[in-house]
């Protein structure tokens, strides 16, 4: 056991005690963060006058020592240490003696742990945003590639009108470009750094916060010392933005299971993406799909877990803060996960654009179309509406569809059709006709495909 706060204690802490205070087990997560941040901290004693040149020198090259040792496999973080923290100190003092003992001037593991977090939050938004561009790069190139790949859109999982599949991606990369967005507003709001406001009320020393937080790439100091040692809201935010992300997936996953289903064949899942069964030799299954839908649950859970946690805190640091750690942790490496996953695996399946245009024939997809036929002809929309359900339910009794009526049989119903209602209810006709912002048609479908060419190129 090796802790920092022995002195007024006069018996060893219970091993249980010990092992459940610990963490040690997770909070190695940051350590590279934990020594940047004391780095920074050195960094800045020195320059107020606390420290000498001289034993800033010394501990920043034990400190980067210590990087180098844990790197190249010389030293061990092991559970004989409380935390990161103590890891680092104890072992800079092993190293370089007396000067060692002067690092934690004028900080507190309090500040200290608000900081190494916000560390290693920022890194781990750039890393997500990077997943979520790889995701946002393969949807541009299939909305590129599919703009007059014709499939069925749905409303209650039943057919409605036809769409393609470069709209149906659009509305995907839509979600996707919010959440990165997300993910910026959260980094310009927590990025205030806490470090030097101590336990909670701030140190007597004459510290430069504001050069510790440029040193470190914050956009200034936290404002209040309590607040800074007891807000996790940025994290809240993040796992708020993780459960979306989550959500958008698990929404898309769900799509690509049904599409990929033997009914559908709307797709082919890559083999290198599917997994097979130990006892039904035919079956290819969408596991990746369905692990992503299942995985929301967790990050959900974590969400309302620190809510939770967070709910009764008095100000300022309890240690029940430190449950912060886990399941944020997992919640980001399972989003980190389920998106590399997710990208390779829509990035190589297969488009079926024959039994997506042919499902979009059938199921009356062109009904609408056909009723505004009519009313182009002078005909009020909600009796165009009745003839057009005369129709379908002529086209359900003989088990064809509209396409296929003659003209006499339509004419039967209403003598308003002519011969140009074929080419009006053609799936062709019926999404190009909706071209207007937002629609599937063709050079709606350009325009927003070149919004997104520039919003790429701006990210990069
Ligand atoms: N391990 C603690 C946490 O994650 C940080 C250390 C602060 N501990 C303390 N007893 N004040 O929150």
């Amino acid at each position: 056991m090796a802790q920092l706060w022995g002195g007024r204690f006069t018996k060893e802490t219970d091993q249980l005690v010990y092992n459940f205070n610990a963490s040690i087990g997770f909070d190695q997560k940051f350590f590279h963060q934990d020594v940047r941040g004391s780095i920074a901290h050195v960094t800045m004693l020195a320059a107020v006058g606390i420290l000498t040149e001289d034993e800033k020198t010394e501990i920043i090259d034990g400190l980067n020592g210590i990087v180098k040792d844990v790197d190249e496999g010389r030293l061990e973080i092991t559970g004989e240490y409380e935390d990161i923290h103590s890891f680092v100190e104890a072992n800079l003092i092993d190293q370089i003696g007396e000067p060692g003992k002067k690092l934690h001037t004028g900080r507190s593991r309090n500040d200290q742990v608000a900081l190494d977090m916000k560390l290693y939050i920022r890194d781990e938004i750039k890393a997500v945003q990077e997943l979520l561009l790889d995701l946002i790069k393969v949807l541009h190139r299939l909305m590129k590639e599919n703009i007059h790949t014709y499939m069925p859109g749905f409303t209650h999982l039943q057919k409605a009108q036809p769409i393609t599949f470069a709209h149906h991606m659009g509305a995907y990369m839509e979600m996707f470009k919010r959440d990165y967005s997300r993910l910026t507003d959260i980094y310009h709001r927590m990025n205030l750094c806490p470090i030097g406001s101590g336990a909670l009320a701030g140190t007597t020393y004459p510290l430069d916060r504001e050069l510790t937080a440029k040193l470190l790439d914050f956009d200034g100091p936290t404002l209040n010392s309590m607040d800074s040692v007891a807000d996790r809201d940025y994290l809240i935010e993040l796992l708020s933005a993780c459960s979306t992300i989550m959500m958008h997936l698990s929404r898309f996953s769900e799509e690509i299971i049904i599409w990929n289903s033997n009914e559908y064949q709307f797709v082919e899942l890559d083999d290198a993406y599917s997994t097979g069964s130990s006892i039904m030799p035919q079956k290819k299954n969408p596991d990746i799909a369905e692990l992503v839908r299942g995985k929301t649950g967790r990050v959900y859970g974590a969400l309302t877990s620190l809510l939770t946690t967070m709910k009764g805190i008095p100000l300022a640091y309890n240690k029940d803060m430190q449950e912060d750690k886990e399941l944020t942790f997992d919640a980001i490496d399972t989003v980190k996960g389920c998106l590399a996953l997710f990208t390779g695996m829509i990035d190589t399946m297969t488009l079926r654009k024959d039994r997506m245009e042919e499902s979009a024939k059938h199921g009356f997809t062109n009904a609408t179309d056909a009723a505004d036929y009519l009313v182009g002809h002078g005909v009020a929309f909600r009796d165009a509406h009745g003839i057009v359900g005369q129709l379908v339910l002529y086209c359900i009794e003989k088990n064809i569809s509209l396409d296929d009526m003659t003209l006499e049989e339509y004419q039967k119903i209403s003598p308003v059709f002519k011969e140009d209602i074929y080419e009006a209810i053609s799936m062709k006709t019926c999404v190009e006709k909706r071209d207007t912002i937002g629609a599937p048609g063709p050079e709606a479908m350009e325009e927003v495909i070149a919004i997104n060419e520039a919003y790429l190129n701006d990210l990069v």
